[in-house]
């Protein structure tokens, strides 16, 4: 079976490609490289660099590579910007999207694995927040997700399009020579990294008060290979279950200020920070329930303690203090 993979030069797509052949799935990859990194895609996959809502690109992929399935990763991701320029999260994350879906059709692709995000949920009303909880994003980021998600449904109704929208919480770690190398470190291990590391003077954590024990927000953190192996298990369950969502997490909360002391142990050294001012758009608390992902894709996250995670990431960023060296 040959996978096309949208955005596989980013953080999560890169790793997953890596496991998807690992699993003997032929593998293509589109990329504008906005954010994603040639290195990072292994020389011998077909990589395509353009804009994955191209249609004459889509054409030329899906005529070229003889396309059975989709994952699509490919996004603008950064809630902040998201709140400051809504425009461009609507048009890379749901319009692209379209011609992706209707690229697909034409081409008599119908399998399609989609990075959704806890961001679709915005405010949980309660934690852990399993698949039924109501979606009301509270950022045009997660509600580019939300509508993408709908889009989806409405595309396996009317023409039979086999979906799997997975809402990650936060993806974290790496699987040796693949991490998060972003171009703009904004998630909370990748900047006290980076602090470590010299690159930043202090580490910022944004809100103190907060309805959580410390007053800084709450997030679960989930490794990226665990993610992607959950990508294969609902490639794998798409003929039994061709409409589904799943909420991937490890089911535990730490605050910021844990994570700190997390890293702070994992590296023995003592990380500057400050309390800066709430970001627009961040929910108090973002913990998964992933009951659903574990009973019926027998998905098993290998990593469920923050101190592997954290340990992982450490050891990527240690390795690779400049990321891909661009
Ligand atoms: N990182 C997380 O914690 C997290 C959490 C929830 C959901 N997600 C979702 O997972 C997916 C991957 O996230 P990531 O953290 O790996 O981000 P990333 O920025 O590293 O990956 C996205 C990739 O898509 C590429 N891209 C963006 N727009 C494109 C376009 N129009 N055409 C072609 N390529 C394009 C970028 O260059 C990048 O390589 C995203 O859809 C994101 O919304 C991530």
């Amino acid at each position: 079976m040959t996978l096309l993979v949208t955005g596989g030069a980013g953080y999560i797509g890169s790793v997953c490609v890596e496991v998807l052949t690992g699993h003997g799935y032929d593998v293509a990859v589109v990329d504008n490289l906005q954010e994603g990194h040639r290195e990072a895609v292994p020389e011998g996959i077909p990589f395509y660099e353009g804009n994955y809502g191209d249609r004459d690109l889509l054409n030329r992929i899906f005529g070229e590579c003889a396309i059975d399935g989709v994952l699509h990763f490919a996004a603008d991701t950064k809630v902040e910007e998201s709140m400051a320029d809504p425009g461009k999260y609507f048009r890379n994350n749901v319009l692209h999207g379209i011609a992706l879906l209707d690229a697909m059709r034409a081409h008599d692709c119908s399998r399609i694995i989609f990075s959704s995000t806890a961001a679709t949920f915005g405010e949980p009303c309660y934690v852990p927040v399993d698949e039924g909880h109501p979606q009301v994003p509270v950022n045009p980021y997660g509600e580019s997700k939300l509508m993408y998600e709908r889009i989806l449904e409405w595309y396996h109704r009317a023409h039979g399009i086999k979906y799997s929208a997975l809402r990650y919480f936060n993806a974290a770690g790496a699987s040796g020579r693949l991490g998060d190398a972003h171009r703009k470190i904004t998630l909370l291990i990748p900047v006290v990294a980076q602090v470590l590391l010299g690159q930043r003077e202090t580490l910022s954590i944004f809100g103190n008060d907060y309805p959580t024990e410390d007053g800084t927000c709450v997030r679960d953190y989930i490794h990226v290979i665990d993610l992607a192996e959950a990508h294969v298990l609902a490639l794998e369950k798409l003929d039994e279950n061709p409409h589904s969502c799943y909420n991937l997490g490890n089911g535990k909360g730490f605050s910021n200020l844990q994570v700190v002391r997390t890293m702070e142990e994992v590296t023995g050294m003592k990380v500057p920070w400050e309390f800066a001012g709430r970001r627009a758009g961040d929910p108090a608390v973002l913990i998964a329930s992933s009951e659903r992902a574990r009973k019926e894709l027998d998905w098993n996250p290998r990593y469920n303690s923050l101190k592997a995670i954290v340990s992982s990431a450490w050891e990527w960023h240690r390795r690779h203090p400049e990321g891909y060296q661009i």
